[in-house]
């Protein structure tokens, strides 16, 4: 079978990303331009600075990815973009850019949903052997999802409230910690012990999540202290939140694939950069004698070769629907519309 090369854009949220995958799994230029700098000032990424944001960016990191690949558009066999779910503003530049080189080079185009490149982003890594449990937990997602083979998503259980990424960022700005929080808690939680006496969220027989209970127990917990004049320890209070999260995701995914009888989780999404949830899934799946695949840290967070990975498997099953060829904020990942 001939070479592919997918060239992939990725705009939803605050990344502007573009890169080119070949086959589905050789990840051979990738450019992430973060717009963390813009953002940090208020404390939470702002739609109409994403957008305007990307504008400028995206043709930047489309001609630079194209220059580190030594490859030009004649080259690329199709041009795979995100379509949602993320802000719409922001999916629209980078669906327009994708149409108008599709078009303009004759290059099939292939729409992509946001958590199947989250997913994807595990065959950069190995090749994704099925069927396996996916883990995704990002700022906006916090999902179990079964997949029998290659493009068949079965969703068993999602959060009822906020995604853990959101709980994370919510936290720590409660916190005074700085953004984007997940990854400041990961690292104050390592500096402390559970010394919070937190309660542990939807810990049922469900599969199921739900974080906001969570993060009002931290709320009042930082009042309170306060109320009485002390000195919240932020490393023991990120230690004992974060202990809480990874103890009920881990819980719930190793009883998943029991239940479902999977050998095989994939860990992903922005949360997946998170050392503490690795090591703990790691050890987790070592016991039960499971086959632990997490992408490396700069392939879990927002990125195009993610999109460009998803991207050739949905080319090789023709999911090129028309429907799928504008940009939605909101849509569930589903086999049949994908
Ligand atoms: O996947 P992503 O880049 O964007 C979405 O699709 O949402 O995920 C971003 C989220 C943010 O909430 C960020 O705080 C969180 O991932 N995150 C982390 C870590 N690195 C990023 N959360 C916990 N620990 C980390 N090391
Ligand atoms: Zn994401």
């Amino acid at each position: 079978m001939n070479d592919k090369y997918i060239l992939a854009l990725e705009t939803s949220c605050d990344e502007t990303s573009v890169a080119i995958v070949k086959n589905g799994y050789q990840e051979i230029a990738s450019v992430i331009m973060s717009q963390v700098n813009e953002h940090e000032a208020y404390g939470g990424v702002v739609p109409e600075i994403a957008s305007r944001t990307h504008e400028k960016n995206i043709t930047w990191a489309l001609e630079k990815v194209l220059t580190d690949a030594n490859l030009r558009l004649k080259d690329i066999d199709a041009i795979a973009v995100t379509y949602g779910p993320g802000l719409i503003g922001s999916l629209l530049v980078g669906l327009m850019v994708a149409k108008t080189l599709a078009w303009l080079n004759d290059i099939p185009l292939v729409p992509v949903h946001h958590i199947a490149g989250h997913i994807y982003a595990s065959n950069l890594e190995t090749k994704m052997p099925f069927p396996l449990m996916a883990l995704v937990v990002s700022g906006g997602h916090t999902e179990l999802i079964y997949m029998k083979e290659d493009y068949s998503f079965e969703k068993i259980g999602g959060t009822l409230d906020d995604a853990v990424g959101e709980a994370y960022d919510k936290v720590a700005r409660l916190l005074d910690l700085g953004y984007p929080g997940g990854p400041i808690i990961d690292q104050r939680a390592q500096k402390g012990d559970d010394n919070y006496d937190l309660p542990y969220p939807l810990d049922d027989d469900s599969f199921n999540f739900s974080f906001s209970g969570l993060k009002s127990a931290v709320t009042n917990l930082i009042h309170n202290e306060k109320q009485r004049g002390n000195t919240i320890n932020k490393d023991d209070l990120a230690h004992s939140f974060q202990k809480r999260i990874i103890d009920v995701l881990a819980k719930k995914t190793i009883k998943a694939m029991q239940i479902y009888q999977v050998n095989n989780l994939v860990l992903v999404g922005g949360v997946a950069a998170n050392s503490s949830l690795r090591e703990e899934l790691k050890n987790r799946c070592q016991n039960e004698g499971f086959h632990f695949i997490v992408p490396k840290v700069i392939n879990c967070t927002d990125n195009a070769a993610m999109i460009a990975a998803a991207g050739y498997f949905a080319l090789q099953l023709n999911h090129c629907f028309d429907e799928k060829m504008v940009a939605k904020s909101v849509c569930e990942l589903t086999s049949e519309n994908e």
